[in-house]
């Protein structure tokens, strides 16, 4: 994919006045009928009641269905908001993704002929299920992994700021791409002015921060919770 095509498509959306991700749109279809074709699944197997069966199946088939756009505004979204970087739960969501789908065709390919009464389907339903709960873990840890319990309340706010928009590449203040760049102590946060300008304009691959992704007040509170918090952890 062209990546002048996908930034483009991210600014005719926030023209439009959509500034989030594309991925959480899509991905609870998925995760929502896998959890359905489990629990039908099992209720059928236990019941030996073949409409449960059947409604099993057919959560089965959305989920598979919708896997694939789930999987591309997945990619898109890692593109634009993590300019591309193979951070460790990015390539965990990646294989997993593609064993997701592995599964899901195996049971397409098993059930196809009796719409889902397939002795092995409800084994491939939990595999499907566990898939998705790890799938689920990584998506967390690449958005929440920066956050802290013991964080004092003044930076909550810039803490989830940096979670969202930096933990991913610097976890712990540190860079995961450039390890002699990394956040703590570096140049870049000796002012609050430095500071702005440096997210408004980095060094590529650093992904740039518009004001529309991260406000100027936003910014100061990003800012309080590197020098106060983060700096000093
Ligand atoms: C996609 C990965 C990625 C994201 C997301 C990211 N950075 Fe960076 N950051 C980098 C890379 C790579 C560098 C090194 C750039 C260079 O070569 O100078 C860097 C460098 C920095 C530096 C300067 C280090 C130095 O001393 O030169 C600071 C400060 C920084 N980032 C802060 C942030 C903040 C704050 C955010 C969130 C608003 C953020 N970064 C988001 C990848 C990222």
């Amino acid at each position: 994919m062209h990546d002048g095509l996908i930034a483009s498509l991210y600014r005719f959306l926030g023209n439009l006045g959509y500034h989030h991700p594309l991925h959480p749109t899509q991905l609870h279809i998925p995760v929502g009928m896998v959890i359905g074709a489990f629990i039908l699944g099992v209720m059928g197997a236990f019941r030996h009641h073949r409409e449960l069966k059947h409604a099993a199946w057919y959560c089965m088939l959305i989920a598979l269905v919708f896997t694939f756009p789930t999987i591309l505004t997945g990619l898109l979204d890692w593109s634009q908001f993590f300019a591309g970087a193979m951070l460790f739960p990015f390539k965990m969501k990646l294989i997993l993704a593609g064993v997701l789908l592995c599964f899901l065709l195996t049971a397409y390919g098993l059930g196809r002929k009796t719409k889902g009464e397939h002795g092995a389907m409800v084994a491939i339903y939990t595999f499907c299920l566990l898939t998705i709960l790890a799938l689920g873990y990584f998506g967390g840890e690449l958005v929440y992994g920066a956050r802290s319990v013991s964080t004092p309340e003044d930076f909550k706010a810039g803490e989830a700021i940096y979670a969202e928009n930096c933990g991913g590449c610097h976890p712990n203040g540190g860079n995961v791409s450039h390890p002699n760049l990394p956040v703590k102590n570096s140049p870049k946060i000796s002012s609050q002015e430095t500071f702005l300008a440096w997210i408004r304009k980095p060094k590529a691959p650093m992904p740039a921060f518009p004001p529309t992704a991260i406000s100027d007040d936003q910014a100061r509170e990003l800012y309080q919770y590197i020098t106060n918090v983060l700096n000093k952890s």
